[in-house]
């Protein structure tokens, strides 16, 4: 039995606890659920005490001896952050595009030639499932070491059945190997693949009929996205795809409105999604249909700045009543990065969420997000013990100094995994 671990004085704990279930919308999000002086109590991995280390002492006082102490005083604790929407496991990367663009080449211009995610589906198919394992392996270092501890990851860089597993079943071993957790969705509809140019509704089909059966049976996805997009996939084509997901029990996620307004918040309230994701260019009255829907709005900020876009109306869908995640989108084209530091900073920074909000964003709405709150994203007795120690006193201050990565320490499920 590993011995239990006691977190104490640490200046400010954020638990984001509250008694409310799901995604937090409006004054909710500025609700952190702080404790000064705050302490928590950890065994087996899972959360069996919070509140103020003086309350702390007394419910342990016959078994102080028996744990590990760490002594947080001048420090700021929170739960390990999760990042809602990822393309973690692909092959490659794609520096010459980042040259490209700023040369005045468009995301859309790259994809249309043959490059984009056409290039980044090459370089997965060709990798073996070794090599993705390895190089998925160093992102998920890097996302653990921005005190980040659960992720969702998206295939849709095989767009044939044979790459589409590879990549679900890279992420079902890392699930096994790696201390962080990988919430896996199926993305078969991330683009039209090359080989099926001029014969999108041919692809609809092989994703409805062949795809998504397998998928579903071999259990190696709980959502199903879909890159909803002018010259991509229309929303009818979406639709199809998201319904007949979720008559294999898939539920649905949505990449909407990232490039041009197309309905895709529209969409995303329609058939129910739990999320929709971008969201650069949702119409007024797709944000007031996913209000209404409860639909989590996922916002990509880090997304925004990379592509040179003005970012979401992340203000505006919070001030009318849209629960927002935030996350890093990392992928290699439009936002490499695994900084979910930065993205706090800039869902502030361009989106005007206060740094409260942009804590929640990052961390119980976030969980939700991908139906992970029962387990992660706050602090709570009989959760998941995955925590972040901060190299700052206040969580303001985590926001305020901006693309430093404050994290010192890391612990995921009771085990210390960084500092
Ligand atoms: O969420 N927009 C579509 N998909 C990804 C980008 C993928 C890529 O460029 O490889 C995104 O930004
Ligand atoms: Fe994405």
């Amino acid at each position: 039995m590993t011995k239990p671990l006691w977190i104490i004085h640490a200046t400010q704990l954020a638990t984001l606890a509250n008694d409310k279930k799901g995604p937090r919308i409006k004054d909710a999000m500025s609700d952190l659920g702080l404790i000064e002086d705050g302490s928590l109590w950890i065994e087996d991995g899972v959360i069996k005490a919070v509140g103020k280390t003086s309350e702390l002492e007394k419910q342990y006082a016959d078994r102080q001896h028996e744990a590990e102490v760490v002594d947080a005083k001048g420090h700021l604790v929170t739960p390990g952050l999760v990042d809602p929407h990822t393309h973690v496991a692909y092959g490659g990367s794609r520096e010459r595009e980042f040259e490209m663009r700023l040369e005045g080449a468009t995301y859309m211009d790259i994809m249309n030639a043959g490059g984009g995610i056409h290039a980044t589906t090459r370089m997965t198919r060709e990798a073996t499932e070794e090599q993705l394992i390895e190089q998925t392996t160093k992102r998920l270092d890097l996302f653990l070491e921005h005190g980040v501890t659960t992720v969702e990851g998206k295939s849709g860089y095989g767009m044939n059945l044979e790459t589409e597993l590879k990549q679900l079943r890279v992420m079902r071993k890392l699930q096994e190997t790696h201390a962080i957790d990988i919430v896996p969705t199926f993305m078969g509809a991330h683009a039209v693949p090359s080989e099926y140019k001029g014969r999108e509704d041919e692809y609809v089909d092989l994703l409805i009929d062949e795809m998504l059966p397998v998928i579903a049976n071999e259990k190696l996805a709980v959502f199903n996205d879909v890159f909803c997009e002018k010259g991509v996939f229309t929303p009818e084509q979406s639709e199809r795809v998201l319904e007949a997901g979720k008559r294999h029990g898939l539920i649905p996620k949505i990449h909407a409105d990232e490039i041009e307004s197309y309905g895709g918040a529209e969409l995303a309230a329609k058939v129910g999604a739990i999320s929709a994701e971008h969201l650069l260019k949702a119409s007024d009255e797709g944000i007031q249909a996913m209000a209404k829907a409860g639909t989590i709005a996922c916002l990509l900020p880090a997304t925004a700045l990379y592509l040179r876009e003005e970012a979401a109306a992340g203000r505006k869908m919070i001030d009318e009543g849209v629960a927002v995640a935030i996350s890093t989108d990392c992928n290699p084209g439009s936002s490499p990065t695994t900084s979910m530091t930065l993205v706090m900073n800039l869902a502030c920074i361009s989106m005007r969420l206060t740094p409260a909000e942009a804590l929640t964003a990052a961390t119980y709405n976030a969980a939700c997000a991908i139906k992970s709150e029962d387990k992660v994203g706050s602090l709570e007795v009989g959760k998941q013990a995955d925590i972040v120690l901060w190299n700052a006193k206040n969580y303001q201050e985590i926001q305020y100094f901006f693309g430093i990565n404050h994290v010192k320490s890391v612990w995921k499920k009771g085990k210390k995994v960084v500092g």
